[in-house]
């Protein structure tokens, strides 16, 4: 048993999922009680439904679409629809609905399934069906991400894919015959969307909510020994989304083996009821379910382990929860609960100030003697507190939220999850100085929060971006009334032990702020799940409408306010317009709610696209973006002089002047940390937002060094910019612009000096606007406190003459290799306005999953082997298939250029901790 523990405790420390069990262990050892089998090959897929299905497979009658209403602003008021929920009998919602019965606390209100198995004489459900013409896919998938991008048509808000429609997906399970009386389940951590599952043609379950994670049991089902054929359903609505939402099993999917008596999905809630660095008070909850005949006798026991930095456990335990006895009846649950002592813990807590230690607890259930499950519960001692003045205190230390919005989606990748790309997007937020992202709008990869505890990241989990108002005509607000309990429930039992996770958000700018009574009854209705769920955690929800005397905010523990801290459209051009023109609001709720801690759950959505500077600048510090003022309407870039925001946002300068005049504000949370698919504002033609501090391919923008600027202010830097390429601008005025953490500096235009500058109390950078541009050099030295700091400069490129690659750092150890491409002159500068078509191909064991430029208005397609360079760059994303040890060598060609080799370092350990 320790042999396999071990193996167990390692597959963590890999950053595998936990109980990655082979069936039966080596050395003689018994094996594991539980195994969890990835299903991540063996799929078979196709788009569009099967000819002439007897019934109707959707889950629900959907409303009939009317025109489009892709790019509309972000903050229209979302509106009831009367025709949203129909309320027939078509459709299979009958037989998914009571998979929600787990998450529904008051048993009159559980779904009987219906009897029948609809759809269950389609050939597509049978084991013999050959679908040796379907695509073999690997999952995780997202059928829409490889495109071809939709250049016309309505498809901007969405990313311009097509994700809508329906696919199906096909696998044979294995399923042993010793797995005769045993439970067995399929657990999805995300499916796109209302998935519909059958196994050997029985409807087994679904789930429409795209986002959360799921388990279906196939025990009634399967047929341990023989062929157990699994087809999942999937039927994503058109105009279902704001954004990009991908496609299809796009999360992992897992096959568990269990005995009938096992603790429940979801079943451990570890909580820390007091710490102190001297002692933590350790609080466990264990559901067990008994999914036999006969009531049973268990005991139930927990044994704590210390996780190294990179999440391996030690070998011994340094806390017990003792044995305890569990009657539980026939086909029934029951729960026990219980405590133990710390000593000298050691805390989680976010860099740079704290480290982010970790702790397993491993809970065994045995019966007579033998271990019949055995579950695994990671978790971080801390205290988490949201004070009023104080803002978030973190092991009662103050921690400013500096944080980030993420979508989804990684990019040219799309939507399928990859826990490596998901590391790069978050290393590379920390080193921004990031120290927390805000999972906008819905439950994130569970890797993903796992990740998120390991660095020391702290989350806003969120669940809904509507409820029973739509803001897409196929939303959310279709299910709301059906699902909502079931998927709030759903996320926090799934994330509740994480130690990231410290605040929770029922919502984002819904509808119901405008409601009155009627919405604060829901959210009401929302905040009392949540504390059932987690007594531990305050609630949010994301306002960008609500004022301090309407009824909504009054239901939340914390106030989290979307741009109405800076205040909303108070620009002069704004004035006699019908959208939301809001005055700045800290104040006026933190004298409305002297005891509820604010916080800004979005702020900035500030635009724009990496290494484009369009003149003039702007005067202001903030400006909304307009054609020939910010923006470009002919290119449709975004000036990255990064002074331009959404109409209803700000700049980064002015969010961290409000922040500053408000120090009772908990931090802030910038949309958005990085480009995503879809909400181009404010050119719907294109594919991609203009709003991340960097871009889709994963370059930082200007902006990342404004950030850092504030956000590390302990590390020396300063940051020029535009460039210094501008052959025809001799002569006319070319602002420059500093981002430094120093507090002054003195520009230099070929040695020349511009003067010495100084930031001003509410100044974040330092400007020369009246600079005339002369090629040569631009150079700058910063000081703070009088004392030289940091410098930079930029020169005047000569002709690019060859492509130099680059492996990036921050996506770690792994199959995936992110290789940059820069387009440089015989001096090895970039080349800041090269756009030359890059070429990539590959020698070795290796596929090449995606190129990219972090250009919104790009729109060949991801998997495409060539690639024009924007503002000098490329990306190439190589996945190694063969050893370890087999080489790979990426090579980039552009006419004209001297090409460009790479040999990719060995896979070392696939599972690499971030
Ligand atoms: C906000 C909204 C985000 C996004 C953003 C774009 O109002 O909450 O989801 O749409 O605007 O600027």
């Amino acid at each position: 048993m320790v042999t396999s523990l071990r193996i167990l405790l390692l597959a963590l420390g890999m950053g595998l999922p936990l109980w990655v069990g082979a069936a039966l262990s080596t050395n003689g050892m018994p094996p594991e009680p539980r195994q969890r089998v990835l299903l991540d090959d063996g799929w078979r897929f196709r788009r569009g439904e099967p000819p002439h299905p007897a019934v109707m497979l959707d889950y629900d009658v959907r409303p009939a679409l009317g025109r489009s209403e892709d790019g509309k602003d972000a903050d229209s008021r979302p509106r009831r629809d009367p025709h949203a929920t129909a309320h027939g009998d078509a459709g299979l919602k009958r037989w998914i609905l009571p998979a929600a019965n787990p998450f529904i606390a008051d048993h009159a209100k559980h779904h009987l399934r219906p009897s029948g198995d609809p759809g269950g004489e389609l050939p597509e459900l049978r084991a013999d069906f050959d679908d040796s013409d379907w695509q073999p896919v690997r999952v995780p998938h997202d059928w829409a991400s490889a495109g071809p991008f939709l250049a016309e048509g309505p498809y901007g808000g969405m990313g311009r894919l097509s994700s809508w429609g329906v696919g199906w997906y096909r696998r044979k399970l294995d399923i042993p015959f010793e797995a005769a009386g045993r439970s067995i389940f399929l657990d999805i951590d995300g499916a796109m969307s209302y998935a519909t599952v059958w196994l050997n043609g029985h409807l087994v379950g679904g789930w429409p909510y795209g986002y959360n994670g799921w388990r279906v049991d196939l025990s009634a089902y399967a047929q341990p020994g023989g062929d157990n054929q699994l087809a999942i359903r999937l039927d994503n609505p058109p105009e279902s989304a704001r954004w990009y939402p991908g496609a299809g099993l796009y999360r992992n999917v897992w096959l568990n083996f269990a005995d009938p008596v096992h603790v429940g999905h979801w079943g451990t809630r570890l909580t820390t009821p007091q710490v102190s660095r001297e002692t933590a008070a350790l609080s466990l909850a264990v559901d067990i379910d008994n999914e036999s005949a006969e009531a049973t006798e268990v005991e139930v026991a927990t044994a704590i382990y210390p996780l190294d930095i990179d999440g391996r456990s030690k070998a011994t335990a340094v806390a017990h929860i003792a044995a305890q006895p569990l009657r539980i009846e026939a086909g029934s649950s029951a729960r026990i609960s219980g405590s133990t002592t710390l000593r000298q813990p050691m805390l989680w807590g976010p860099p740079p100030t704290q480290q982010p230690n970790r702790y397993l607890g491993v809970t065994t259930v045995s019966r007579g003697g033998r271990i019949i499950d055995r579950y695994c519960t990671p978790f971080g001692v801390r205290s988490v507190r949201f004070d009023p003045e104080q803002g978030l205190l973190v092991n009662d230390e103050r921690v400013q939220i500096r944080g980030v919005n993420l979508h989804h989606d990684l990019g040219a990748l799309g939507t399928a999850f990859d826990v490596q790309a998901a590391g790069r997007q978050l290393r590379r937020l920390q080193r921004m100085g990031a120290n927390a992202v805000r999972m906008s709008h819905n439950p994130p990869a569970p890797e993903l929060l796992e990740l998120a505890d390991r660095m020391g990241l702290l989350v806003l989990d969120e669940v809904f971006d509507s409820w029973q108002m739509r803001k897409t005509a196929l939303d959310f607000h279709l299910v709301f009334d059906d699902w909502h309990e079931a998927d709030l429930r759903a996320m926090l039992r799934r994330d509740r032990n994480h130690p990231s996770v410290v605040l929770w958000s029922i919502g984002n700018e819904v509808g119901e702020q405008y409601s009155g009574e009627d919405g604060a009854a829901i959210a009401h209705e929302l905040v009392g799940i949540a504390h059932d769920e987690d007594p531990t955690r305050p609630v949010t929800a994301a306002l960008n409408y609500a004022k301090p005397e309407m009824p909504l905010p009054a239901e939340l523990d914390v106030i989290g306010l979307n741009y109405q801290g800076e205040g909303i459209r108070q620009e002069a051009e704004f004035e006699g317009t019908d959208r939301i023109r809001t005055p700045p609001q800290y104040d006026a709720f933190h004298a409305r709610f002297p005891n509820k801690a604010i916080l800004g759950t979005e702020t900035a959505s500030a635009f724009s696209s990496r290494g484009i500077y369009l003149f003039p600048v702007s005067a202001a510090s903030s400006a909304p973006v307009r054609d020939g003022a910010g923006g470009d309407p002919l290119a449709h870039q975004v000036s990255a002089y990064e002074l331009h925001a959404v109409d209803f946002g700000a700049s980064a300068d002015k969010v961290f002047a409000a922040l500053d005049r408000h120090s009772f504000v908990a931090g802030e949370f910038v949309w958005t940390g990085f480009d995503y698919l879809g909400e181009p504002t404010p050119y719907y033609s294109s594919r991609s937002s203009y709003s991340g501090i960097i871009d889709l391919a994963g370059f930082p923008k200007d902006r990342y060094w404004l950030y850092q600027s504030r956000w590390r202010a302990q590390l020396p830097m300063a940051h020029l910019l535009p460039h210094w390429t501008w052959p025809g601008r001799e002569g006319r005025v070319t602002p420059v612009h500093v981002f430094t953490s120093g507090d002054e500096a003195e520009l230099f235009v070929n040695g020349v000096s511009q003067g010495r500058k100084r930031k001003q109390p509410g100044q974040y950078r330092l400007r020369w606007d009246e600079v005339r541009y002369q090629p040569g050099e631009l150079y700058v030295r910063a000081w703070r406190d009088g004392k030289p700091w940091a410098e930079d400069r930029v020169q005047t490129t000569s002709p690019a003459v060859r492509l130099q690659l680059q492996l990036d750092p921050d996506a770690g150890e792994g199959p995936l290799a992110f290789v940059q491409v820069s387009v440089v002159d015989a001096e090895g500068r970039l080349v800041p306005t090269a756009a030359n078509a890059i070429r990539f191909r590959l020698d070795g064991p290796a596929s090449l999953l995606a190129t990219d430029n972090g250009d919104p208005t790009d729109l060949s397609a991801f998997p495409s082997s060539s690639r024009t360079a924007f503002s000098g760059r490329a990306l190439a994303i190589v996945r190694r298939a063969g050893a370890a040890d087999a080489s790979v060598v990426v090579h980039a060609e552009a006419d004209g250029l001297a090409p460009a080799a790479l040999i990719l370092p060995a896979v070392v350990d696939p599972g690499a901790t971030p």
